[in-house]
């Protein structure tokens, strides 16, 4: 700085050079202060324009912000819409699908109440047949949409009998070879009605139809196939149709005890039916038993069926009693 002249130089004489070196000394001085002057307005000058930059690009991030969730607010709402609409279209699906599954179990009904027509069997056997078809596989294992095929395929077992002529059908007595020939085709003829590749109802259902007089030891009819080549809804159903003509009453037999009926059943083991079948049905004869006696078969008083109890001709023969 400049030592110019302080009043403690008050009595001190200066010279001409003197004042003009303090002239040239506040000159240089200003001089700079007029640089740093120049230099911190550039500065500042420098530090607006980028709060400016930094203020336009804040402003425009908002901006896009602002776009950006309104966008979002708008996607959000057009996918709750098409998420509404999506669920209104699966219920009225469902509907639909329930009503056509109802309406398909109607017609089967229907088809089989048309073959009881054709046959001395009654609609509680049915019933009760099937019961003891969805309880066996339960027990042998079953998903519960296999259940609900062998609950529906199992009571067109005998549909076929829809083909067979009524003197055979409702003949009184023995058939001859030849007329038992034609009564064996009811399986035959179930099989083509029921065959459609496309359901697995009607599948199970044509597989039942077709194979429920074959044998475990292939001495069945109509392809005399054994063993594990007939299909397991053949093999569970043909237990429990068996079961129920055993303990309920027919044209040309008393209904038989539950005991004779589980002998019968256990004579066929590895004969006429599935060894393991067999074993898993006498294991739980007990659920079996409260099957028969909710359906109503006029056989429930086990007392009294025991004291009534009479072979059939043909059991008599087939059981060498
Ligand atoms: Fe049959
Ligand atoms: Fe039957």
């Amino acid at each position: 700085m400049a030592s110019e002249p302080s009043s403690g130089n008050r009595d001190r004489k200066f010279s001409e050079q003197d004042y003009y070196k303090f002239y040239m000394e506040e000159k240089e001085l200003n001089k700079n202060l007029e640089q740093e002057l120049a230099f911190h307005r550039i500065e500042l000058q420098k530090f607006k324009n980028e709060a400016a930059k930094v203020y336009a690009l804040s402003q425009a991030q908002r901006k896009d912000k602002v776009n950006l969730s309104s966008q979002a607010e708008k996607i959000l709402k057009d996918l709750h819409l098409v998420n509404r609409n999506l669920r209104t279209k699966i219920k009225e699906l469902d509907t639909a699908k329930k009503n056509i599954h109802e309406a398909y179990k109607d017609t089967i009904n229907r088809l089989v109440l048309a073959s009881e027509y054709k046959d001395n069997e009654t609609g509680n056997h049915i019933l009760r047949m099937s019961n003891y078809s969805v309880y066996l596989a339960e027990i042998y294992g079953f998903d519960a949409q296999m259940l609900e095929e062998i609950e529906l395929a199992a009571p067109m077992h005998d549909v076929g009998k829809i083909g067979i002529k009524d003197s055979i059908l409702f003949k009184n007595g023995k058939l001859t070879d030849d007329e038992f020939n034609e009564m064996k085709r009811h399986t035959i003829i179930g099989g083509a009605i029921l065959e459609n590749p496309d359901s697995p109802i009607l599948e199970c259902a044509r597989l039942i139809a077709l194979c429920h007089h074959e044998k475990w030891n292939g001495r069945g009819y109509p392809n005399g196939i054994k063993a594990e080549e007939i299909p397991i809804h053949a093999r569970i159903v043909s237990i429990s149709d068996t079961f129920d003509a055993l303990t309920s009453k027919r044209p040309y037999k008393t209904p038989y005890p539950v005991d004779v009926s589980c002998d019968i059943i256990k004579k066929g083991r590895g004969e006429d039916f599935d060894p393991d079948l067999v074993d898993l049905f006498l294991s739980n004869i007990d659920g079996f038993v409260v099957i028969k006696n909710k359906i109503d078969n006029d056989a429930t008083d086990e007392a009294q069926i025991k004291a009534n109890f009479a072979w059939s001709e043909r059991d008599r023969i087939e059981n060498k009693q």
